[in-house]
């Protein structure tokens, strides 16, 4: 583990979900359908696609999909970006997100609902200590998961996501190539134990994943011994051993539809349970505990930036073209090669 966290945020200084949802907009069905309407007008005057991952509120996880954007895991978010004619895109997610897409689409113009929508694995790992860290071992290449700023992409050898870094890890591997890891210090074990690789791990975690408690969870599973557990990476290794199948939140999704168990205990946020209940209707969805030996329950399973996002700030956004997304040019065009492996080599699986 690096000795570099006297730069290490509190988890206090973070912004609590309950608070957030607490002065986020209700809106009734009509409201509702009017602000879904104008999205709709909006979006075809802008020439503009949504953008959204499984963790933001169902009403933008469906004017997303009404609109012919994207609802999906990281990857797939920056793989959609790529492909798309339209001008602009409107990243509802956390700013790494968006600053993905700007990465690998200079040419767009790419607003977010809110510019405050951060991750706390970004926020853990700043470019200049992580250059600091690598400087302790130059015979290593830096991979870094797509949690991070443009910035520690830019240094970084290799970008890549929960759904494909094994399987990166374990090409690395085969090459003898010796690896930096940041952010996340659970899945870099996770993968270190999976590929067996050299890895030196960086030390950040994701507070929503970290509060999913192993006793809690072995407890619910006694409850309902014929429920298959799904967990993801971001996990601590405790709650992973548990696990019947840890993936994506992409890879989450297909397994509760694939697996033959009518019941799901799922460690990852509650927001994914929108698209999971679509995905496999059939199925009884359980939410893994954050109660349990050590839990603080800041997040409560609900990112508190993913929470952030909303019809009113993507209505507002989308009619003042506000929040863009801008990233150094010399910084993008670095940023762009470790990224752009990513979708080139996820393709080649
Ligand atoms: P996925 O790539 O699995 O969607 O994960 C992104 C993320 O931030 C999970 O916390
Ligand atoms: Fe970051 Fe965790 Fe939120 Fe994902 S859920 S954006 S890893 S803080």
């Amino acid at each position: 583990m690096n000795k570099l966290n006297n730069i290490k945020f509190n988890n206090e200084s973070f912004p609590k979900t309950i608070d957030i949802l607490n002065s986020s907009p209700v809106y009734d069905a009509k409201t509702k359908k009017y602000k879904i309407n104008l999205i709709k007008k909006l979006l075809k005057e802008k020439d503009a696609k949504i953008i959204a991952h499984y963790y933001t509120h169902e009403d933008i996880q469906e004017v997303a999909e009404l609109t012919g954007g994207k609802v999906s895991d990281s990857l797939e978010m920056a793989k959609f970006g790529a492909n798309q004619s339209s001008k602009m895109l409107i990243v509802a997610g956390v700013r790494f997100m968006g600053e993905t897409a700007k990465i690998l689409n200079p040419e767009k113009k790419v607003l977010m609902p809110t510019l405050d929508a951060e991750c706390s694995l970004d926020l853990n790992c700043p470019a200049s200590g992580l250059l600091e860290f690598s400087k302790k071992y130059p015979d290593r290449e830096i991979v870094v998961y797509a949690n991070t700023s443009a910035e520690v992409k830019a240094i970084a050898d290799w970008v890549v996501t929960s759904s494909i870094a094994v399987k990166l890890i374990q090409y690395l591997n085969k090459k003898n190539i010796k690896i930096i890891w940041a952010p996340d210090k659970h899945l870099g074990k996770y993968i270190n134990e999976k590929t067996n690789a050299n890895m030196k791990l960086w030390d950040a975690s994701c507070i929503v994943h970290e509060e999913f408690k192993a006793d809690a969870l072995l407890k619910l599973k006694e409850k309902n011994k014929d429920a298959a557990i799904l967990v993801h990476p971001e996990s601590s290794s405790e709650v992973i051993k548990l696990a019947d199948v840890v993936g994506s939140t992409s890879q989450l999704i297909e397994a509760c539809k694939n697996l033959p168990n009518k019941k799901m205990i799922v460690a990852t946020d509650n927001g994914i349970f929108y698209k999971m209940k679509k995905a496999a209707p059939n199925k009884i969805l359980l939410e893994a505990p954050t109660g349990g030996k050590g839990a603080t329950c800041i997040s409560c399973a609900h990112c508190p930036w993913m929470a952030m996002n909303n019809l009113d700030n993507l209505i507002e956004t989308l009619t003042q073209e506000k929040n863009e997304i801008k990233i150094n040019e010399e910084i993008r065009k670095k940023a762009f090669v470790s990224t752009n492996k990513m979708i080139d080599f996820a393709k080649k699986l």
